[in-house]
């Protein structure tokens, strides 16, 4: 089964050998080497909803390896004449190896899964779950630390709507870390994820206070308050803006605690950030490249040499 449409699709050994081979896969995603591993074979990045990192990460990963990438939008496509999902997919099983789906709906990658023959590799779906950037998040993690096992991650702002935590906060429980959970009370993480999270034994605490929660952070995770995501713009407005990060806010902070973001930021991470030794959200964006890459040629069946160069 080569679909990964939560993290649940991925064993741990399997996500460890995905994030060895990104690593020795960086000198293809930055250019460096020609690796044509996926010559002739074609990617569909099917996005039913907006995205800046997450398609452009998957068309650059696919055309670094030497595949091609058809870009599929719902504007300008038969969407807007009223084409379903399931026939859409049925087209894109005929014209690509795999695909990648973001969609709006909850529920719609494994729909997408279901209906076709052909990979499917989940991009995002609604409040959902988003394996890929899991993998690319847990490779930044792993670059800093080297090893994820004990660290004390908070995860900070949507954590009721951000598919992100939900998908990371599955995968670091399962390697042994530590969960702080800061969200004001009408973000907070879904009872049914903290109900599951827990069972295992996970050490998982909460709170809605961001600069208390600094001092003992090896990572922390910012998310941005989707605006998208709420169904009253009065409930938006409350929470908009609750918290951020800037440069005088990390002078309690471990000097090896990195900050993260899925990114957009929408003002939770001030400028003044940027320069400092923690801020890694760029080169987390950057890891997307590697990691797709190994995610790709995991679900076309193609082997990553022990050795690139
Ligand atoms: N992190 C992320 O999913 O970004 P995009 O929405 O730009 O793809």
């Amino acid at each position: 089964m080569s679909d990964v449409v939560t993290m649940d699709d991925l064993s741990n050994e399997e996500i460890l050998s995905i994030l060895d081979d990104s690593k020795r896969l960086i000198p293809v995603a930055r250019g460096d080497v020609h690796l044509p591993l996926l010559e002739g074979k074609v990617l569909a990045n099917m996005f039913y909803e907006n995205s800046t990192r997450t398609r452009m990460s998957f068309e650059t990963a696919m055309k670094r390896l030497g595949g091609s990438v058809l870009n599929f939008t719902s504007v300008g496509t038969s969407v807007a004449k009223g084409e379903t999902l399931y026939d859409t997919m049925q087209m894109i099983d005929g014209y690509a190896d795999i695909a990648v789906i973001r969609h709006p709906r909850q529920g719609a990658a494994q729909y997408s899964a279901d209906a076709v023959d052909i990979p499917i590799l989940n991009a995002g779906d609604g409040a959902g779950n988003h394996p890929t950037q899991t993998m690319l998040d847990l490779f930044t993690i792993m670059e800093a630390h080297g090893k994820i096992q004990g660290l004390n991650v908070v995860l900070v702002g949507d954590l009721r709507y951000g598919r992100t935590v939900h998908s990371l906060s599955h995968a670091l429980i399962r390697f042994g870390a530590r969960l702080t959970l800061v969200s004001p009370e009408t973000l907070t993480m879904p009872d049914e994820i903290v109900r599951d999270l827990r069972s295992t034994g996970a050490e998982i605490s909460e709170s809605s206070d961001l600069s208390g929660s600094i001092p003992d952070a090896d990572v922390i995770y910012m998310t941005r308050i989707q605006k998208e995501r709420f169904p009253d713009e009065d409930e938006y407005t409350k929470v908009a803006g609750i918290y951020t990060l800037g440069s005088k806010d990390m002078h309690g902070a471990k000097d090896e605690m990195i900050v993260m973001h899925p990114l957009p930021r929408v003002g939770e991470l001030h400028p003044s950030l940027d320069s400092t030794p923690h801020a890694r959200y760029f080169q987390q964006a950057f890891n997307g490249v590697p990691t797709r890459m190994a995610l790709l040629c995991r679900g076309l069946g193609v082997t990553i040499p022990k050795e690139v160069k």
